[in-house]
């Protein structure tokens, strides 16, 4: 088969499955030019407790379509690849968590999206990389433990009067980017705007005149009127953004911006997903419904 064949044969099938697509930004460019809609881990999710189709093709990472079938239980959610992980939220186990609970006795645990089902369960609320300083400074304890992502962690920290314990997770894959890859990139394009995802270290995020989501970043890119941004987060955002504003002009300040868990979901994957109506995503009960509190307390904080 032809990739346009299989493109169609995929929309087909998904109309006979009553399936919704959905693709995170960092998604191959076939794979988001495809999906029904595309968006960051939180916004896919919600997506897919909203919808009324029936099943969900989730083109993301594990954890994603985890929070998929928490917030919408009666659907179906495949995960094309279920080896599509995230090594960040790896790094803490629900084990892990108890014992650091055990050490701060009464902080509250306030956990990035970016985990699994299970240490959700043992967290008390969520946050996503666009609201996670209103999250922490919606708690009325002064003290908090963040979870997983110190890089994260530490840019809520420098922008709240709480003390917080930080769990020492990192994204490998924002983790990569160097001080010089971004400085390299500044001198070359000294009219262009730094825009950078929290889950960079610090000395990444001070050099940047933006910090934000990867949704965060198509809004800043269209509103702003500059022509030229430095892109400081995974290299799948390119398509949308270049899509949006063909106009103007998105650099990466190094190729090595590849999260390969987000590239591994091919068209043939979908296609195989939809035919065998697997691999299936599934938490167990008990850690469903304490996991759904935890994201509800999240969905239930005020925005901006
Ligand atoms: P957001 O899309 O929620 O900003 O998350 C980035 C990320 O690393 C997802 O794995
Ligand atoms: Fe996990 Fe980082 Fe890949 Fe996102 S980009 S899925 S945080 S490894």
């Amino acid at each position: 088969m032809t990739q346009e064949e299989i493109k169609q044969e995929i929309r087909r099938l998904a109309r006979e499955r009553n399936a919704l697509l959905l693709a995170h930004n960092y998604q191959r460019d076939e794979i988001q030019e495809l999906a029904d809609i595309t968006g960051d881990s939180l916004a896919l999710s919600m997506e897919a407790a909203r919808t009324d189709r029936e099943v969900i093709v989730f083109c993301g990472v594990h954890f994603m379509a985890e929070s998929a079938a928490i917030l919408g239980p009666d659907k179906i959610v495949l995960l094309p690849r279920p080896d599509a992980g995230c090594p960040m939220a790896d790094m803490v186990t629900p084990e892990g968590l108890r014992e650091m609970k055990a050490r701060y006795p009464g902080a509250p645990v306030v956990t990035y999206v970016n985990s699994t089902a299970a240490v959700k369960a043992e967290s008390d609320i969520c946050c996503t990389s666009s609201n996670a300083v209103n999250v922490v400074n919606s708690l009325e304890a002064d003290e908090v433990l963040l979870v997983p992502d110190r890089n994260l962690g530490r840019y809520i920290a420098d922008r709240t009067d709480k003390t917080c314990h930080l769990w020492e997770g990192y994204c490998p894959t924002h983790d990569r980017l160097s001080v010089e890859d971004v400085q390299r990139a500044l001198e070359e394009h000294p009219d262009a705007l730094f825009m950078a995802h929290p889950e960079c270290p610090p000395p990444i995020l001070e050099l940047a005149h933006h910090i934000c989501s990867t949704s965060g970043m198509y809004e800043f890119a269209r509103q702003n009127p500059a022509a030229k941004f430095i892109v400081g987060t995974e290299m799948g955002i390119l398509y949308r953004l270049r899509k949006e504003s063909p106009d103007k002009e998105f650099i990466l300040p190094t190729s090595k911006l590849i999260c390969p868990n987000m590239k591994l979901t091919s068209l043939e994957d979908v296609l195989k997903s939809l035919q065998t109506m697997s691999p299936e995503i599934t938490v167990p009960a008990d850690v469903r419904e304490r996991a759904k509190l935890t994201l509800d307390r999240m969905l239930a904080v005020p925005r901006d």
